[in-house]
């Protein structure tokens, strides 16, 4: 029987609630399956956390996770605890220290959830985006003189490296060439005029290996307003570390909600372990009343899935998760239904089995 090793971080706010739903489908699946089980080891690391010890996660929590085969994450973030602090000790810490440089994020429109656009059918929003998840606008780079001064000067690094351009791009034409799909690199050259010329330079070097994929280049704010007006442009897209966080919301919004949205952050060398959290975070505004959406997280799973080379079961999971969409009867508020989180969660079980 093979066992993957799962390091669990719920994390803060709604974390619990819809990583707890994630936590038994993953362990309905296996049992259903037979061939393959999980071994989930579960650690109190977050807001609650740093209040109690002052730290995000133990001090050798990176050590720890790594002897791992994956990380599945809740969400980060509380009241009371810097946003820059909670997020960059824990979950961009794991991004960058596990390398951790593709950031995949679908953004399909399933049968039965709402979208916000008129006269699109469901075919027309179907992306995946790669989103660079290591450097760019996250580098993490950057001073603040003259603290407190009238003179003070702030500076954020955007960080551009060849090697981190060319892999998530590369990453990117060889899942456009496997799936016969188009590749959209989405980028702002005009304006940033080091960075994204770069980035556009490199789109187009990589390319020359794939005269056999179909490529479109977009300003940002072009793509932004493109997504709206005319998803079905889109397949699959390829975009930096800041623009793929901002326009995965965007896509989220008009595929379901963020309820809905999921992410895989993946080593593909599988050096380190890779994480899979739902997109959103803790939602303050609702989390402990048991309203949390925990489709995201269960879109994650089967990425997770996916990941492991159960593709057959992350497929079955989306089409679970599409079955209690059109049902229409055990939905989250997000969703217009009454249901609890955890009813949702059963109500999937329930599909699977
Ligand atoms: P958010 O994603 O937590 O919430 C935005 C809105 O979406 C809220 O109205 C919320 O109720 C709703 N929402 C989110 N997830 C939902 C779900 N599963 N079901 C139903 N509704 C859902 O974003 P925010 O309010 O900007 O951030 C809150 C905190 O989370 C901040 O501390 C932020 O830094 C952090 N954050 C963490 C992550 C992460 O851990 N991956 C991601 C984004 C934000
Ligand atoms: C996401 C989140 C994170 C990001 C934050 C919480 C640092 O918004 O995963 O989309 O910007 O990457
Ligand atoms: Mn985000």
């Amino acid at each position: 029987m093979t066992v993957h090793k799962i390091a669990v971080i719920a994390g803060d706010g709604i974390g619990p609630e819809v990583i707890a739903e994630g936590v038994k489908v993953l362990n309905k699946v296996a049992e259903l399956d037979g061939s393959f089980r999980f071994e989930f080891t579960h650690f109190p690391w977050g807001c609650e956390y740093y209040k109690e010890t002052g730290r995000m996660m133990a001090e050798d929590g990176i050590e720890t996770l790594s002897k791992f085969d994956a990380i599945f994450l809740g969400a980060v973030g509380a009241p009371g605890v810097p946003d820059h602090i909670s997020l960059w000790d824990l979950l961009l810490v794991i991004r960058k220290k596990f390398d951790q440089y593709i950031n995949l994020r679908p953004v399909k429109l399933l049968k039965g959830a709402p979208c916000p656009l008129k006269d699109v059918a469901v075919e027309d929003i179907d992306m995946t985006f790669i989103r660079e998840n290591t450097e760019g606008e996250y580098a993490g780079s950057g001073s603040w003189l003259f603290k407190d001064k009238p003179n003070e000067v702030v500076i954020q690094d955007g960080v551009f490296s060849r090697t981190g351009c060319e892999r998530v791009i590369r990453y990117a034409y060889e899942l456009a060439k496997k799936e016969g799909k188009s590749l959209t690199s989405i980028s702002k050259a005009n304006a940033l005029n080091y960075s994204m010329v770069f980035w556009d330079q490199i789109f187009a070097e990589v390319g020359r290996d794939y005269p056999e994929v179909k490529t479109y280049s977009y300003l940002v704010d072009a793509a932004s307003m493109f997504m709206i007006k005319d998803p079905k442009r889109f397949e699959i897209v390829v975009t930096s570390n800041l623009f793929g966080d901002i326009l995965t919301d965007l896509g989220a919004a008009i595929a379901g909600g963020m309820g809905l949205a999921a992410g895989a952050n993946l080593n593909p060398e599988r050096k380190f372990p890779s994480m899979f959290e739902p997109i959103h975070g803790s939602a303050p505004d609702i989390a402990g009343q048991g309203k949390a959406n925990p489709l995201a997280t269960v879109w994650s799973a089967s990425q997770l899935l996916d990941f492991f080379g159960h593709e057959d079961w992350g497929k079955r999971l989306i089409d679970c998760i599409e079955e209690v969409l059109t049902d229409e009867k055990v939905l989250t508020p997000d969703l217009g239904g009454t249901a609890t989180t955890q009813e949702v969660g059963d109500e999937i079980i329930k599909k699977l089995s």
